[in-house]
């Protein structure tokens, strides 16, 4: 085997025949074909673009789709529960999808008295650290479902049933540190 044998003749018009020759085995230089090119340039040009999509521009990572997935198996292990005491409200208003549906309750039932940012009006502050009422999980949820007697404040509990009392209560507490 030598790197230096002899090149064979090359004929014209034929692809060039790269310097090295094995065990007597030359090879042609042979431009990659188009179609190869184009698919290598292609697959590069996507893995870019499907790169920037999922890592950067809002795709979310497979970790948070798991997170997100298990959060909303939680959720409907604690909705099923039906009895919420403080630890399970607690862990609720850490809970993204509870607290989304939460949101939602708040925003068309709550919010004409209590604000958009939960800073009071009509009704009371649910976001500062004063509760008049009592400020335990259960019994804020006691007050929405049963409402405060004498006050604005209606019982929200018939309307609204046990899961979106505890959801919107989850809400609330989500604006508050856990203790
Ligand atoms: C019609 C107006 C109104 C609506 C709607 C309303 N509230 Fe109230 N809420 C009040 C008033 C007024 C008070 C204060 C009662 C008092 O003076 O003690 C209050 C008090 C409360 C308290 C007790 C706060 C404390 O400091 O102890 C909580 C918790 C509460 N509301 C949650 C809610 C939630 C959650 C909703 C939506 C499901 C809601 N409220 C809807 C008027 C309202």
């Amino acid at each position: 085997m030598s790197a230096h044998a002899p090149q064979p003749p090359q004929k014209p018009g034929e692809d060039p025949i790269r310097p090295h020759v094995f065990d007597g085995i030359a090879e042609y230089d042979k431009r990659l074909p188009n179609w190869w090119l184009m698919t290598l340039y292609a697959s590069i040009a996507f893995a870019v673009v499907y790169w920037m999509a999922t890592q950067h521009f809002g795709g979310k990572s497979d970790g948070e789709k798991v997170t997100a997935h298990i959060q909303g198996i939680r959720a409907a292990k604690l909705a099923a529960a039906g009895s919420y005491d403080d630890a399970a409200l607690w862990e609720m208003s850490r809970n993204a999808s509870i607290v989304a549906a939460g949101a939602a309750t708040y925003a068309s039932t709550c919010v004409a008295c209590h604000g958009a940012n939960l800073e009071g009006g009509i009704g009371l502050n649910l976001a500062d650290a004063q509760w008049k009422h009592g400020g335990a999980p259960t019994t804020i949820m006691r007050a929405v479902a049963e409402g405060i007697a004498g006050t604005g404040m209606p019982p929200w509990g018939p309307m609204l049933g046990p899961k979106k009392t505890a959801e919107v209560t989850a809400f609330v507490l989500s604006k508050h540190p856990a203790p």
